[in-house]
């Protein structure tokens, strides 16, 4: 078996991990928003609250780099055109309005917020791992957005067991 994969075999395998979707957006600079469609959000921690986002180089990366701060929008399943068009096909109507509440660039409609600052900043390939300690968030009802198989979906399927069935451990688990 071959240890290095073929970009297009790698991206197919990656892509049966299925994801939410998220826009990252922090503030360049000048002071504008910049903001891009990132799935490679993940919980770190909960003691300290720790996430991740793994950004390659462009206009969001830069205003994180330069700022130390993000904020992740977490989208429901009616959002599909808000994240087109923060993944580079920008909506015929204008860009999605951002509220600026305390310096993190929300989107109201979003499942779930968190405003983090920036703790460590890791460079691997083309890409930087941006590790931010938790500093607020906030959750609404919602239907959630999710990615698979390079396809957007309604992300609720039907529940496999109760939940009260799975005999979770007393610690370990992150979430
Ligand atoms: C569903 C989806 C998930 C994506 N996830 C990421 C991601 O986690 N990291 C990343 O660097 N780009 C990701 N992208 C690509 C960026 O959204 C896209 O390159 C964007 O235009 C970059 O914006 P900026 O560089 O202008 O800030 C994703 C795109 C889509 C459609």
């Amino acid at each position: 078996m071959s240890h290095h994969p073929d970009p297009a075999g790698f991206r197919a395998a990656a892509s049966r991990f299925s994801t939410g979707v998220t826009v990252v957006t922090s503030r360049s600079a000048d002071g504008a928003p910049a903001g891009m469609t990132a799935n490679s959000f993940t919980t770190v921690s909960m003691q300290p609250p720790t996430v991740l986002v793994s950004l390659k180089r462009g206009r969001t990366w830069q205003a994180v780099t330069e700022s130390r701060r993000y904020a992740v929008n977490v989208l429901g399943a009616d959002d599909v055109a808000i994240c087109r068009h923060f993944a580079g096909a920008p909506l015929s109507q204008g860009a999605p309005s951002l509220i600026d509440c305390e310096g993190f660039f929300l989107l109201p409609q979003a499942i779930a917020q968190f405003g983090c600052e920036v703790v460590s900043a890791i460079e691997i390939a083309d890409h930087t791992l941006f590790i931010g300690e938790v500093r607020w968030c906030r959750h609404q009802d919602g239907l959630p957005l999710a990615f698979y198989a390079s396809r957007f979906r309604n992300g609720l399927g039907a529940e496999i067991l109760p939940s009260d069935a799975l005999a979770y451990p007393a610690e370990g688990w992150t979430i």
